[in-house]
């Protein structure tokens, strides 16, 4: 009996090690590269590049938002990178949404105000995805969260459109990408270098525009970032402070204990 279990302990213990050293050649030639890109939100301290997050606004509004929705997002909230109310109002003013309707009944339209939501490109699903070779952009309110790797994973995805490796089988309406997951991704490359007319005089490389685009929609993706920071940094002087107090106190009490 004994030696009957230590056996079977001694199989499974075997099939234990050996279990995850069977699976990595196979995943290891499917290893994507994340760049590392070293974003200042994203250090200790760091808070969003606001002027970035603008001209990220920028190419959202100018090349993204034709496929893609950021639907938890008001224009309001774009105070949020720094812009001024009536350069909210301007923008919010420049696009048309439903209005409800005219004195007929007939359903009206008219300019949107901050207090709208960021106007869809699709009036819903199915239209999304008539457009897109079936398959359905994304919303990008969340989208940093939503992807593992965050903003490093989707600077990755816009820069990683490259020619397909010989004998790679594209499926039709798709396009190579290294960084996305099984290379076919049904986007086209959304960004090349000049994309957008900045008007703060900043480079228009790929890169740029990609990091600016990416920095938009890491704030997006959470807004409340430097406030929780700030929070942080406060709770910790807090402490400190207490700490302080504290022994200062004990020190007095017993100040006559010897
Ligand atoms: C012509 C339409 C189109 C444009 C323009 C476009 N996208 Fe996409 N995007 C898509 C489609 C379609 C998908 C879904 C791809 C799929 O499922 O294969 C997608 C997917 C994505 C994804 C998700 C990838 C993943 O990991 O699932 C991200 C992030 C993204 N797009 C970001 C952007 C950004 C940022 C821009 C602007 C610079 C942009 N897209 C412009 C059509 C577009």
């Amino acid at each position: 009996m004994r030696p009957m279990r230590s056996l079977l302990a001694g199989v499974f213990a075997i099939g234990l090690l050996a279990a995850p050293s069977l699976s990595v050649p196979v995943r290891a030639e499917e290893e994507i590269q994340m760049p590392n890109m070293g974003w200042k939100f994203e250090k200790l301290f760091g808070t969003y590049d606001l002027a970035s997050a603008q001209r990220g606004f920028q190419v959202y509004s100018n090349v993204c938002a034709n496929c893609h929705s950021m639907a938890l997002l008001h224009y309001r909230d774009l105070s949020g990178i720094g812009l001024e109310p009536e350069q909210i109002k301007a923008i919010a003013a420049g696009v048309t949404v439903p209005q409800g309707t005219d004195d007929q009944g007939a359903p009206k339209e008219g300019p949107a105000t901050p207090a709208n939501q960021f106007k869809s490109p699709f009036a819903n699903e199915k239209a999304a995805r008539a457009a897109n070779n079936g398959a359905l952009p994304p919303d990008l309110s969340l989208i940093v969260n939503a992807r593992e790797g965050g903003p490093d994973y989707i600077y990755g995805l816009l820069t990683g459109f490259v020619e397909a490796p010989g004998g790679f089988k594209m499926q039709d309406g798709m396009y190579y990408n290294k960084m996305y997951p099984g290379h076919q991704i049904a986007m086209p490359q959304p960004l090349q270098d000049g994309s957008v007319e900045y008007t703060d005089g900043t480079s228009t490389s790929l890169d740029q525009e990609v990091r600016d685009v990416v920095t938009f929609l890491a704030w997006a993706s959470n807004p409340e970032m430097v406030e929780r920071k700030q929070m942080g940094v406060r709770i910790v002087l807090f402490f400190v402070f207490m700490t302080g107090i504290t022994y200062a106190v004990k020190r007095r009490l017993w100040s006559d204990v010897h």
